[in-house]
């Protein structure tokens, strides 16, 4: 199983560890445009194998696509990361042209790669991904709602005051601070709704630290968080290569699903071999489709930026 991750900053090199440190990929393939990141990454890295038990093969490569050739999965993070007090929408100007690129080079080498989105805005650059490529659906997928669950669960976990191994929950709708849709209804702690331990308000408190999640660690880090994405691609990555057959919301191409249509956004999918194997169809209620319809309509915003890109 060969892995390309494009974009070797803090994200892609992340996730390119923990793949490495989960020992399920003969190859991780680092991609970079400066020169030298990308190799010296995969050499730092590669030095850490024998301390941290894997033998996986990572390698660098200064925007060498020849060297990603006949990849099973590429996962791209390339672009500019966001800085404090702007939004994932500003960087689209800069990224939609950085995506483009990278996609085509990608699939010039690896035809058959399922891909993974996760440059900002991602639901716009998954959308981006499918339009320049015209792939079936199963085969582009934005990494969105695997983080934003993840961040979902360490809030309730917090206000629980439980362990998060006993703390289940889901983000559904776009990627972005106003976009997120926390299903706060339907988390549970060990089965039982969340709903039994923490009054609404602090419900409502969870919501709304879940949704500036990302925005949360920019403000304290200066630049975009990369623990967190990285693990999350690399559990994505996971459940393809070994087919797990895992639900993850993630933004996936939608042609009717959810009363939606030519958007890319955060639903629940079934993630094996073969990306997007099935798009979940969960019954939400009214206040949650009143959330995805708006959410949406923000995605679709945001789209519209493309049209010069798209002509
Ligand atoms: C975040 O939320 C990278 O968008 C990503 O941290």
């Amino acid at each position: 199983m060969k892995v390309t991750v494009v974009g070797a900053g803090a994200v892609g090199a992340s996730c390119a560890e923990y793949i490495a440190i989960k020992d399920f990929a003969s190859e991780v393939v680092l991609v970079d445009i400066k020169e030298g990141v990308a190799e010296g990454k995969a050499m730092d890295l590669m030095q850490t194998a024998s301390l941290n038990g894997f033998d996986t093969k990572i390698t660098g490569s200064t925007n060498d696509y020849s060297k990603t050739a006949d990849s099973d999965i590429a996962v791209i993070t390339s672009g500019i990361p966001r800085k404090p007090g702007m939004t994932r929408e500003e960087l689209i100007g800069i990224n939609a042209g950085i995506v483009k690129s990278v996609t085509e080079s990608l699939l010039a080498h690896s035809p058959n790669a399922i891909i993974i989105v996760v440059s900002n805005p991602m639901d716009t650059m998954t959308y981006l991904a499918h339009k320049v490529t015209d792939l079936p659906k199963n085969r582009i997928i934005g990494m969105g709602g695997a983080l934003d669950s993840a961040r979902f669960k360490y809030r309730l976990a917090e206000a629980l005051g439980a362990p998060i191994s006993d703390v289940d929950g889901m983000v559904i709708g776009g990627h972005s601070d106003t976009g997120m849709i926390p299903l706060t209804r339907l988390a549970t702690r060990n089965s039982v709704p969340v709903s039994k331990f923490l009054s609404e308000e602090r419900l409502n408190q969870v919501m709304e630290d879940t949704k500036v999640g990302g925005a949360t660690l920019t403000k304290l880090l200066g630049t975009s968080a990369w623990y967190a994405p990285g693990a999350a691609v690399s559990a994505m990555v996971q459940a393809i290569a070994c087919d797990q057959k895992k639900m993850f919301p993630c933004s996936c191409f939608l042609e009717g699903e959810y009363g939606l249509n030519d958007i890319s956004i955060g639903v629940p999918a079934i993630i094996g071999r073969n990306g997007i194997e099935e798009i979940v169809e969960i019954e939400l209620d009214e206040a949650e489709k009143a959330k995805l319809t708006s959410s949406a309509e923000a995605v679709s915003k945001t789209n519209g930026a493309l049209s010069d890109i798209l002509k």
